[in-house]
């Protein structure tokens, strides 16, 4: 068996066993792992204001109390990969500035306004639910500390997702203009939750890479047709209409077709110019200098403890 830093490490992945921070690992699959998981951190956090923007509007107490306690879990999913990437050497302080000057991405799904309460609930039903199907096999992921974040978080996430079903069959079951406000929500929020995904697979930079380390354990591709497979029903007992004339069962693929995204779409968000890039980062931006003077008073206080 060859021996050394870099046979333990493909022996590692291999057997399908966790790389820990105190292991050699290239310093590829480091730079990979601390991208991916700062990219997650910030989506979790920029994830926070389209949905943050109905907790003063939410129509009834118990309504804004589970908004609010699903903010919060956004809140604490970033923090705990924030701790995930410090595993690898990432600082926080600099994960931050990235964000806050557009050096590093975050999910594309997040630029995008949420105009009535029934996004609430769609973005619970849609976003959630891809997320769940992009993060149950990140629980599977090669590097120990992202994989087990990965657990709690997609409990979490599985609250989330059921509470913004309950709350679209509450809206289905009123009138006739709440449930016109659920199908315009399906309609503006359907293609955005393909995207979620990433690119097809044949113009993903990373997936090949990605899997080869088990980083990923399924392409980009393969994890958007098990989520259309799974909402394509779900959808059929909400009694809404999934905006695409080509969706339709295919007996010999055993899967859902569905029609062509649009890819020029996705490349405009990622690079910064969907409906609500700039003001998501804006407001990012205000509450890090808004954070200032607490940063600031607990230095002093832990340089005065000390
Ligand atoms: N939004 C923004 N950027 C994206 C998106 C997206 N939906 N999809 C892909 N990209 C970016 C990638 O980050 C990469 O850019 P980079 O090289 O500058 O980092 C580029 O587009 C090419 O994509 P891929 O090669 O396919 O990238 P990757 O292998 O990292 O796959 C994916 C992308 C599937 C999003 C992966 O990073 C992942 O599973 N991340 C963890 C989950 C996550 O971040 N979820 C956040 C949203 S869910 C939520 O918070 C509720």
């Amino acid at each position: 068996e060859p021996q050394g830093e870099a046979a333990h490490f493909e022996r590692t992945v291999a057997r399908d066993q966790r790389i820990e921070p105190r292991d050699w690992m290239p310093d590829a699959y480091r730079a990979t792992m601390v991208r991916q998981i700062a990219q997650h951190a910030h989506s979790e956090i920029i994830g926070m204001q389209p949905e943050g923007a109905w907790i003063t509007r939410a129509p009834s107490l118990r309504r804004k109390a589970i908004l609010l306690a699903k903010v919060q879990d956004e809140a604490g999913h970033g923090l705990y990969l924030y701790s995930a990437a410090e595993t690898l050497g990432a600082d926080r302080s600099e994960l931050t500035a990235k964000l806050i000057s557009g050096r590093q991405k975050y999910s594309s799904i997040f630029n995008y306004p949420t105009l009535t309460f029934a996004d609430v609930g769609v973005i619970g039903w849609l976003v959630d639910g891809a997320a769940i199907c992009n993060q149950v096999p990140l629980c599977r992921s090669s590097y120990g500390p992202y994989a087990r974040a990965m657990i709690r978080i997609c409990k979490e996430e599985s609250f989330h997702q059921r509470q913004g079903y309950e709350l679209l069959m509450t809206l289905m079951r009123g009138t006739g203009a709440q449930r016109e406000m659920v199908q315009d929500a399906v309609n503006r929020w359907w293609w955005p939750s393909l995207m979620m995904f990433g690119p097809p697979d044949a113009d993903s930079t990373h997936t090949a890479q990605s899997m080869a380390w088990k980083i990923k354990r399924h392409t980009n591709d393969e994890l958007r047709q098990r989520f259309v497979d799974m909402t394509v029903p779900q959808a059929e007992a909400l009694g809404v209409t999934l905006p695409d004339p080509d969706l339709r069962w295919n007996a010999e693929r055993g899967h859902h077709d569905f029609g062509e995204i649009d890819w020029s779409e996705l490349k405009r968000v990622i690079s910064g110019d969907g409906p609500c890039n700039a003001e998501r980062v804006a407001v990012r931006r205000a509450a890090h200098e808004g954070g200032a003077w607490v940063r600031e008073a607990a230095a002093a206080y832990a340089e005065k403890a000390r």
